[in-house]
């Protein structure tokens, strides 16, 4: 099969790579790039673990060949720590203990961040549907609906996060 070229910026580091042009995103992330981070779950669009965002918005890397993110920014849970400090989402899931078996936390930090960029001051409903498409099954979804709650209220801006 013929492959094409491929530009992405991944977590602000610039690659260039000869793709099948049919690679879905999460393929190429992982088994290109080596970013195992962004879990592979159900392959199907539902379970949101394979979530990172491109150009700020939360997608499912599943649900998307990787050509149609050429030229974009990536950023996948891997670049969420920005000089060995943690993005204050993942130090508010340590804090809650927002994760049990961790398969979907990645996804859901992605998820989490993207809707914490996009809406201030959430209700608690509006995180809980914020994050919808994100399957925990461990959890019960409440230590997660309290990290974002703790986020959103500024608890880790005040420590200089
Ligand atoms: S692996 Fe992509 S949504 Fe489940
Ligand atoms: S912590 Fe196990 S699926 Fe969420």
């Amino acid at each position: 099969m013929e492959q094409h070229l491929l530009r992405l910026t991944v977590n602000d580091q610039d690659y260039e790579l000869y793709i099948n042009p049919k690679a879905l995103l999460v393929e190429v992330i992982r088994d290109h790039l080596g970013l195992t981070g962004t879990k592979r779950g159900c392959e199907s669009v539902s379970c949101g673990a394979c979530t990172v965002m491109i150009e700020g918005m939360a997608v499912k890397s599943c649900s998307v060949l990787a050509m149609q993110a050429d030229g974009m920014r990536v950023t996948t849970v891997e670049g969420l720590e920005k000089d060995g400090r943690l993005d204050p989402i993942q130090k508010a899931f340590l804090d809650q203990g927002a994760y049990q078996c961790g398969f979907c936390t990645s996804g859901m930090l992605m998820s989490s961040r993207a809707f914490l960029d996009e809406t201030s001051n959430p209700t608690m409903h509006e995180i809980r549907e914020g994050i919808e498409g994100n399957l925990c099954r461990c959890t019960g979804y409440n230590s997660i609906v309290r990290a974002l709650d703790s986020v959103a209220k500024g608890k880790y801006r005040e420590e200089g996060q």
